[in-house]
């Protein structure tokens, strides 16, 4: 009897593989960081074959230090980050230019010209629960057929497909060229501006008007159910692959948010904030987006309302990387718990334009309200604060779109090991921020979706079952403070606008 489950979680910044035992403990972890590729201002892009050999490398060292047998693992599950576009030759494998990463805003004359044919940016949103916006892949596809030579040509003939990174992943692992499976689950496929939401199918007439072969997208399975088994030797071989979701509703699933109303937070390279509205799918009003939550099996579809942030752990990354203000992530609390608060100072990073609920591609990052007074300590209170006061504004839409005001929020991914962020999360959101044992709740969501396919976990209830509360945070801020503060960043905002 195979003991474990395996997930792969392709993120942003790095690839990991994860083993979970049955109580959805962590077992072991391999992880690997991939070069981020900035070729001009607004684009970022990721080597596709840098990402898939770091897959294979991960997978084979998480297995290692469990100190596992193949026999050991019952599945596999694969999670990741969404939206980012891969286009490869289906007889050699090979990408025809590098992925076009979710961050990447250089579709926006595509937007604005899709935008035009009528509707506006809402042009789509009744079909796919999104804006037109350069975050989502369908641009992206066209922006490669538009601009590698040859591409469109080639795609026409049916010689060219596409992916996101479950698909890419996949493909590539259940054997590529030799017989490689070219498919996709609704969370991911919700991500393209192409996917109906209420059919699951490709949309046929916005595949046309952006100009994108239906012969080029991966099938559209359910996000548990057996796709294939990993062709390649090595770690995993042989074992199959049973669970795909997008790595925001995989946590959404890790944290156990099952039931319409559960909602979870996940502060990665941006934050991401689900709301389960269960099989109600239900459009906003408000800037958040519609999006499948998952699909198990031939049960019915769960929706999510979700309020995605472009900019939150990256900004810690670029005040690592591109200002040297500290040599480390968690340096940054340090230096905050040096001052009493941001010293009026204000940090909105919009350096993907603003996404919910804003989508303005036209805006850029801003600091404001500086004076001499202003130190490093206050500039990183600034930097910690932007992304609790970009989760408030999100929360707010999905108060307003849902009537029902939250009253408490699962947290998790990287940042919520830092103290002083969560307790002026609760603070600046007035509820409870409640962190689990096991915060790394993506992978751990793709390994359910995996393990229930195959019948390692039995029901939902087993998922329930797992989760545990480790910490929670009460708000200790005052309702004028909250309220100042919260207006000063709304403010700040306003500073953003009209740059390009
Ligand atoms: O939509 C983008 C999201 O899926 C990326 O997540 O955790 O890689 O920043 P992450």
């Amino acid at each position: 009897m195979s003991s474990y489950v395996a997930a792969i979680d392709q993120g942003t910044t790095s690839t990991r593989c994860m083993i979970f035992d049955h109580s959805g403990r962590v077992v072991a972890v391999d992880q690997k960081e991939h070069r981020q590729i900035f070729p001009k201002a607004g684009w970022v892009e990721h080597d596709p074959e840098e990402v898939w050999a770091n897959t294979r490398e991960v997978a084979a060292g998480a297995v290692a230090k469990a100190d596992l047998h193949v026999s050991d693992i019952a599945a596999v599950g694969i999670t990741n980050q969404r939206e980012t576009a891969v286009v490869w030759d289906r007889t050699t494998g090979k990408p025809v230019y590098n992925a076009i990463v979710w961050q990447d805003t250089r579709t926006d004359k595509i937007c604005d010209e899709l935008a035009a044919l009528g509707g506006g940016q809402e042009r789509y949103r009744a079909r796919t629960g999104l804006p037109l916006a350069t975050y989502f892949s369908g641009p992206k596809i066209r922006w490669i057929l538009d601009n590698v030579e040859g591409a469109r040509q080639k795609a026409e003939a049916g010689d060219l497909v596409f992916g996101n990174m479950d698909t890419w992943v996949l493909w590539n692992m259940t054997g590529g060229v030799d017989g490689g499976v070219h498919v996709t689950d609704p969370t991911n496929a919700s991500r393209t501006l192409l996917m109906d939401l209420d059919t699951l199918a490709w949309d046929a007439g916005i595949a046309q008007d952006m100009g994108i072969p239906l012969s080029m997208l991966p099938e559209i399975r359910s996000s548990s159910e057996e796709y294939g088994k990993v062709r390649e030797r090595g770690a995993l071989a042989g074992v199959p692959i049973s669970g795909i979701l997008g790595d925001q509703q995989a946590a959404t699933f890790g944290q156990a948010c099952l039931s319409p109303g559960e909602a979870k937070n996940t502060y990665g390279t941006g934050n991401f904030v689900l709301l389960n509205t269960g099989t109600e799918k239900v459009l906003s009003e408000n800037g958040l987006l519609t999006t499948v939550c998952y699909k198990i099996g031939s049960d019915a579809t769960v929706y999510a309302l979700e309020g995605s942030i472009a900019v939150t752990g990256s900004l810690v990354q670029w005040i690592r990387d591109n200002l040297g203000m500290i040599s480390s992530a968690a340096e940054i609390e340090e230096h905050a718990r040096s001052v009493e608060d941001n010293g009026g100072c204000y940090f909105v990073p919009a350096f993907s334009g603003l996404f919910a609920p804003y989508w303005r591609s036209d805006a850029r990052g801003a600091i404001v309200g500086l004076t001499r007074f202003v130190n490093k300590g206050h500039l990183a209170r600034a930097v910690l604060e932007a992304t609790a006061f970009q989760t408030r504004e999100v929360i707010d839409a999905m108060n307003a779109d849902s009537g029902v005001p939250l009253t408490s929020l699962k947290v998790d991914g990287g940042m919520v090991v830092n103290e002083l962020l969560m307790q002026f999360q609760s603070d600046i959101l007035g509820v409870p921020v409640i962190r689990p044992v096991v915060a790394e709740t993506t992978a751990l969501g793709a390994a359910y979706a995996a393990g229930l396919a195959v019948g390692f976990w039995k029901s939902e209830d087993d998922i329930r079952q797992n989760w545990a509360k480790d910490k929670e945070w009460a708000p200790a801020m005052d309702e004028d403070r909250r309220a100042s503060e919260y207006a000063n960043w709304k403010k700040a905002v306003t500073k953003t606008f009209d740059w390009v």
